[in-house]
């Protein structure tokens, strides 16, 4: 695995792939890796001659109280697990580098609508800070094929959106959550759950396929249902931030016509926040 740092160096050996005719593949993270970003590499690895893993913990997408600095960061474990996947390549950038002329006159990349709300209106410039590093992520490792899980299922929308809107010449590829044996969506932040909440986080998926099931049962209130699964995970101690039934594809609210839908929930276990989504099919 070859471990790159220098933008141009990138270019450089991307020129080589694209000369031999490669279908090249990108995996975007923040590091820190588990096996839900393994699986993205795995399914990556099925579509394309030559895969890329960068990791840049991006700045511009965590807000003045969020924890950027505490981030946990395990660049000697995460090659090696990368390296036992064979990962052709690992993008290491500089936060220098990426913004080079400071974030503040960053130019940036801001998909409307559908940044602004759920997990957008909780948090204020996130998804502004998501599509302009993959976008320039994207000029950079100049892929034909990008992987990114669903278990952040408004960051991949806002990504799809971005390449339609831009006509960006890739495509995109969402892959399945990756859950623990008990149901827990995988992510870098669980590590964070202290050990009585690390016990309790299971019952929020538990509890997200017990409200689809009443769906699937012909409940259609739905507004009248999320309340009430609010109060239900409140009662537990959570702290829902909020729960949300969407057109899947839009994550407008629902239709009568809208069949293709989606469950998304964010809550606070203490001070952790825990994100996680079902689809829901009617
Ligand atoms: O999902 C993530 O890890 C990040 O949001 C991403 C896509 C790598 C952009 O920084």
């Amino acid at each position: 695995m070859q471990v790159i740092s220098d933008i141009n160096d990138l270019r450089e050996i991307r020129r080589t792939w694209q000369n031999a005719s490669k279908v090249i593949a990108f995996v975007p993270t923040m590091g820190n890796l588990h096996q839900g970003h393994l699986n993205l590499v795995r399914e990556a690895k099925k579509h394309a001659d030559i895969v890329v893993v960068s990791i840049f913990v991006n700045p511009m997408q965590f807000g003045p109280d969020e924890d950027l600095d505490a981030y946990p960061k395990t660049i000697e474990n995460d090659k090696r697990l990368l390296q036992e996947l064979s990962v052709d390549a690992l993008f290491l950038p500089q936060a220098s580098d990426i913004y080079a002329r400071g974030l503040e006159q960053q130019t940036f990349v801001e998909v409307p609508g559908i940044s602004y709300m759920i997990c957008g209106a909780s948090r204020p410039g996130h998804f502004r800070g998501v599509a302009t590093i993959v976008c320039k992520l994207f000029n950079m490792v100049q892929p034909n094929l990008a992987f990114f899980g669903e278990k952040d299922f408004q960051q991949l929308q806002v990504i799809k959106a971005m390449v339609t809107d831009l006509s960006m010449n890739l495509k995109i590829f969402g892959v399945a959550t990756t859950r623990e044996e008990d149901g827990l969506a995988m992510s870098s932040r669980n590590q964070y759950l202290k050990e009585e909440e690390r016990k309790l986080a299971p019952t929020l998926y538990t509890k997200m396929q017990g409200l689809v099931k009443e769906i699937s049962e012909g409940r259609r209130d739905f507004n009248k249902l999320t309340n009430e699964y609010k109060q239900e995970l409140a009662a537990l101690g959570f702290n829902p931030d909020y729960i949300e039934i969407r057109n899947r594809d839009t994550l407008l609210q629902p239709g009568h016509e809208d069949t293709e839908l989606v469950l998304l929930v964010a809550a606070f276990l203490g001070k952790t926040r825990l994100i996680d989504n079902l689809q829901i099919t009617l």
